[in-house]
């Protein structure tokens, strides 16, 4: 039983509008110009590429990460994975029509990972044409990879692991170690080296980043210019991961949780893939990144 990636990412935001504003201008989506009817507490769509929508913001007192959905790919995947979540007894409930109007898919169930993040499967996706990015941005890297990953704080390390290992399926692509009982492990469905990372860094559950990955370094560039233009925090400077290989950089979003975003991300072949563990997370650059500064984005949450 394997994912297929992440299909969309729902957002708790304090100011909307702010978040719409940076999602546009900054990150390059697009606002959906048909976004799924039900769309509850006046949800905001953006595309990233041919799907009617990527990513939705909501308006919240608490910033976070509202739910994950994750593609299973057709109704027969669907059915097999009904099956497979009775047999782990994890608690899960089927979307009521409700639901599925609200995120334009044809079914899904819901989930909780030990964190409290909302995790859905579903199937069915719509997808209603062009993508084009109100500052240019060509594409983002999704497909078969899926759109993108998020690093989930994850205050029972051990509980969240099984979550996403047993009951999801996910694969350990490798970890880093950045201190006495902290640790980022990164988890894959798709042949992207992660979909989600657990970031044990203390007791607060929370969204650490959400990542978007671009098609090319000045796409990168573009992007960081952008940011230092529309005077966001640079919270970590340009540089390359030592595990997934991502060319990327962190800024802080209206929302208080950061945004990657980045190119070149390392695909995994399954037959070869050895787990490492890797000590410090960067061959060069990402300044900022740093077990305090996670500490402190943590505690500020
Ligand atoms: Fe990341």
């Amino acid at each position: 039983m394997n994912l297929l990636g992440i299909g969309y990412i729902g957002l708790d935001v304090p100011d909307p509008a702010a978040w719409a504003e940076f999602a546009t201008s900054v990150v390059g989506l697009m606002p959906a110009p048909n976004p799924p009817k039900a769309a509850p507490d006046e949800a905001r769509f953006f595309k990233a590429d041919e799907r009617q929508w990527r990513v939705a913001v909501y308006g919240a007192e608490h910033p976070g990460l509202r739910y994950v959905g994750f593609d299973v790919g057709s109704p027969e995947a669907f059915e097999r994975w009904l099956t497979h979540l009775d047999s782990t007894g994890v608690e899960f409930g089927h979307g009521a029509a409700a639901d599925c109007e609200a995120r334009g898919v044809r079914d899904l169930v819901v989930l909780r990972d030990p964190s409290g993040v909302r995790v859905e499967l579903c199937w069915g996706p719509t997808v209603d044409g062009g993508f084009v990015s109100p500052v240019g941005v060509p594409r983002f890297v999704s497909g078969e990879l899926g759109f993108g990953h998020v690093v989930i704080l994850a205050p029972d390390l051990e509980a969240s692991m099984d979550f996403y290992r047993r009951v999801l399926g996910m694969k350990l692509s490798d970890y880093v170690v950045i201190g006495p009982g902290m640790s980022v492990q990164f988890l894959r469905c798709t042949p992207r080296h992660h979909s989600v990372a657990l970031a044990a860094l203390g007791p607060a559950p929370g969204l650490h980043h959400v990542a978007f990955e671009v098609g090319d370094i000045d796409q990168v560039g573009f992007a960081l210019e952008r940011a230092t233009r529309a005077g966001h925090a640079i919270t970590a400077s340009l540089g390359r991961h030592k595990n997934d290989r991502m060319l990327s950089f962190y800024l802080r979003s209206p929302a208080g949780f950061e945004v990657e975003i980045g190119c070149d991300g390392r695909l995994v072949d399954d037959r070869t893939w050895v787990v490492n563990e890797f000590t410090g997370g960067d061959e060069w650059g990402h300044h900022g990144l740093t077990a305090e500064a996670l500490a402190r984005s943590v505690a500020a949450q």
